[in-house]
């Protein structure tokens, strides 16, 4: 098969190296890819939100597979843009069509949702600019800490955690008055939920799913779980505290009433799941749905996943998941993400890199980097993604983080302590 890849980060990267690692495999584009990309397939110069420039490329190079990275083209209509498209029809997109994505789209959409199939959630209310009183005054008797979400995609800045009535009230005239741009302009009041935070992922088809293993992703900036809110810091599977009691409860309250849930709609939903879980005492609650993976969690994710992908994603788009057999190794990986100095405020891009080659006993997968004149420069706040997949949890900690201490670039950064909290 000839498989186009849309997406240029850490996550593109880990399902480049699994991809190309297929039978069925036998050419791989990676649209636009990264400095890292090209080990696994060829680097194309297309923006994955251009579907005329995308639709080209496919016919030209015969393509028989799409698999979607990003949300962005998701939520645009890639899918339903080949669907649509006599050309295209035939082509199986990997990534649900608009009416799906919208789970990621909208928070509102999700809220009711989740609130309409009876799966654990928060409380919430949303409001517009029209019933910015009422919103202000619904603050008025809110419980503290309270969450203000915008209903949009906002590059994941679009949350915000209010310590007083006050602030809430101010930040959510901010958002509506345009802070996050139309992503804003109808914001999501939440409950606040204190407990644990995990990601699980599936893979369905419509009908059936996979569960694939799940993981933590590590949100802050700073050592401890401290400072600003990043895409993700770093990431381990699996998850020690998710047991499996834990996870059939994430599986016959959030999973199966989804997936169900997505059918009573008349939703066809063909691609991954991504749930944003807290556990609160024992129970699993969902703060968010993502139409797509993790990033970083991909990077520690598909390492233990022993399937062939690409018959993974056939099955997928020929309705025959129920008949496969996830295959999910028992190691365990850790993910340490290699940032810019700086990120995740203002930080420098072109910085040449070096030591990706002494990596002991990691993968290196390449996010924000380019390739130019033979040399690796830094091109993204997120730089470099180091997955360590070991026996031993502890052991694929300490050798990512070492690991991670071998790439060198003026002003790099990277946590030291991924994962050891949960030891
Ligand atoms: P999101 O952009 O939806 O992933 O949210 C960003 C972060 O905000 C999450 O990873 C959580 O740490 C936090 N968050 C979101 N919703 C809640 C909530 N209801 N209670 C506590 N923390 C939350
Ligand atoms: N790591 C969180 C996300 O991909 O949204």
């Amino acid at each position: 098969m000839n498989i186009l890849l849309l997406g240029s980060g850490g996550r593109e990267s880990a399902f480049a190296w699994k991809i190309s690692q297929s039978e069925l495999c036998s050419k791989l584009f990676i649209a636009p890819g990264n400095g890292g990309t090209g080990a696994y397939g060829k680097n194309v110069n297309l923006n994955p939100n251009d579907f005329e420039a995308i639709k080209k490329f496919v016919l030209a190079e015969g393509i028989t597979l799409v698999v979607v990275g990003p949300e962005e083209p998701l939520v645009n209509g890639i899918h339903d843009f080949f669907v649509a498209d006599e050309q295209l029809s035939k082509i199986p997109v990997i990534g649900p069509k608009k009416e799906g994505a919208i789970l990621e789209g909208s928070k509102d959409f999700s809220k009711e949702f989740m609130a309409r199939h009876g799966i654990p959630t928060p409380g919430s209310k949303s409001f517009t600019n029209d019933t910015l009183a009422e919103g202000l005054a619904y603050l008025e008797n809110h419980s503290l800490p309270v969450v203000l979400k915008a209903d949009g995609l906002a590059a994941g800045k679009g949350v915000v955690i209010c310590e007083s009535i006050a602030d809430a009230q101010a930040e959510l005239k901010l958002m509506l008055g345009g802070k996050f741009g139309t992503a804003g302009s109808l914001v999501v009041i939440e409950e606040y939920l204190t407990g644990i935070e995990l990601s699980v992922f599936v893979l369905t088809d419509g009908d059936s799913y996979v569960i694939l293993p799940e993981a933590k992703d590590y949100k802050k900036i700073g050592q401890g779980d401290t400072g600003l809110n990043t895409g993700g810091m770093g990431s381990v599977s699996p998850v020690p505290f998710a047991d499996q009691k834990f996870l059939n409860k994430v599986e016959q309250t959030i999973i199966i009433p989804t997936i169900e849930g997505l059918k009573k709609d008349n939703i066809d939903y063909t691609g991954f799941i991504f749930f944003g879980l807290f556990k609160v005492g024992d129970k699993p609650m969902i703060i968010e749905y993502n139409c797509r993976m993790g990033d970083p969690e991909t990077e520690s994710v598909l390492p233990r996943i022993e399937n062939d992908l690409v018959e993974l994603f056939v099955a997928t788009s020929e309705k025959r998941l129920k008949d496969v057999q996830l295959k999910t190794s028992p190691k365990s990986a850790a993910t340490v993400m290699i940032v810019a100095g700086g990120y995740p405020g203002d930080y420098e891009k072109g910085k040449v890199m070096a030591g990706i080659d002494n990596l002991r006993k990691s993968l290196a997968f390449h996010a924000g980097t380019t390739l130019e004149g033979g040399l690796i420069k830094s091109n993204g706040g997120r730089v470099l993604a180091v997955t360590s997949l070991q026996d031993d949890m502890f052991d694929a900690l300490q050798s990512a983080t070492a690991d991670a201490a071998r790439v060198y670039f003026d002003g790099k950064y990277f946590r030291e302590d991924i994962g050891f909290d949960l030891m």
